[in-house]
């Protein structure tokens, strides 16, 4: 069995972004720089919204944190996106979820200019997803992409099942597995809340995506011998931290898995820095400028 280590992949992917980084802020004079909106006082949230900032630290990244009251009015958040999408020194702008109740999520988010959406939830990102067009991948699916890729676990002619139907992981992480390549060519079933034999669509599964917040949900009996699972499942319970899979149960039954902590939790920061980091280059035109030092060499 192959344990699945997020962590250390995403620290290799960090340190990939630094090196580059730091290259990049020496031509174009200015570091690439994220903003953060955090509102209210969601303690796992404060949590996220502290990795990231110290995932920006770690690569010498630009990075500034707005922290709001819970009973902000929409209209100061509405306008404090609008400033940002103005900043020329932000090239990510994330609003950490959910939003405390009584602001409009979909509206804040529709505001993000959709070439500073580092974490992809832009209707005109997701919408360009789906049609397999260049966008803002949302991190955490795309954690898993890269995971199987560093991994090299194909999928291509593979059967996946993706449990749950988020906006944030599971439709993503569909569309993201049926788009094409090695590690996106997959027959692709989602299951979710009304699915009425999850296990009997589980076990026929090579790759069992598993993101819906259940706390050991999959069973051995569910998974088919010699799977790869990911867990994306991070609940909190008296146990400590758990995944959707019932790790113990599934370990001997798996070929390849990730665990929970240390997973795909990691590298959900390392995309954002990834998407970070390439918004940056295509704001400052990066590639056009190697280009042409390439040209007068
Ligand atoms: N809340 C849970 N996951 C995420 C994420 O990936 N991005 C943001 N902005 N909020 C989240």
């Amino acid at each position: 069995m192959i344990l699945i280590d997020g962590k250390a992949t995403a620290a290799a992917i960090r340190a990939e972004l630094k090196e580059e980084a730091e290259k990049y802020k020496e031509v174009c004079g200015r570091a690439p720089g994220l903003a953060v909106v955090l509102v209210g006082d969601d303690p796992a949230s404060q949590v996220y919204v502290r990795m990231k900032s110290r995932a920006c630290d770690e690569l010498g990244l630009h990075h500034r944190q707005y922290d709001k009251p819970a009973d902000t009015p929409q209209d100061e958040l509405e306008d404090l996106i609008q400033a940002l999408n103005q900043d020329p020194q932000i090239d990510g702008i994330l609003v950490q979820l959910p939003l405390p109740k009584g602001l409009d999520s979909q509206r804040i988010l529709d505001m993000i200019d959709p070439d500073k959406d580092v974490d992809g939830f832009h209707p005109v990102n997701v919408g360009r997803l789906s049609q397999g067009a260049p966008c803002f991948e949302p991190c955490t699916p795309a954690g898993c992409i890269e995971l199987l890729r560093r991994y090299n676990l194909p999928t291509a002619g593979k059967k996946a099942v993706v449990v749950g139907r988020s906006n944030i992981v599971g439709k993503p992480l569909a569309m993201m597995l049926t788009r094409g390549g090695d590690y996106a060519n997959a027959t692709v079933t989602v299951c979710h809340s009304r699915t009425p034999d999850l296990g009997a669509e589980i076990r026929q599964a090579d790759f069992i995506f598993a993101a819906v917040g259940v706390p050991k949900l999959i069973k051995a009996d569910m998974v088919k011998e010699g799977a790869v699972i990911i867990d994306v499942g991070i609940n909190r319970t008296d146990e400590g931290l758990v995944g959707d899979c019932d790790f113990e149960d599934v370990k001997d039954k798996v070929s390849a898995i990730t665990p929970v902590p240390g997973g795909v939790g990691p590298m959900t920061i390392a995309m954002l820095m990834k998407n970070t980091v390439t918004s940056f280059k295509k704001r400052m035109r990066v590639g056009e400028f190697e280009a042409k030092l390439k040209w007068e060499k």
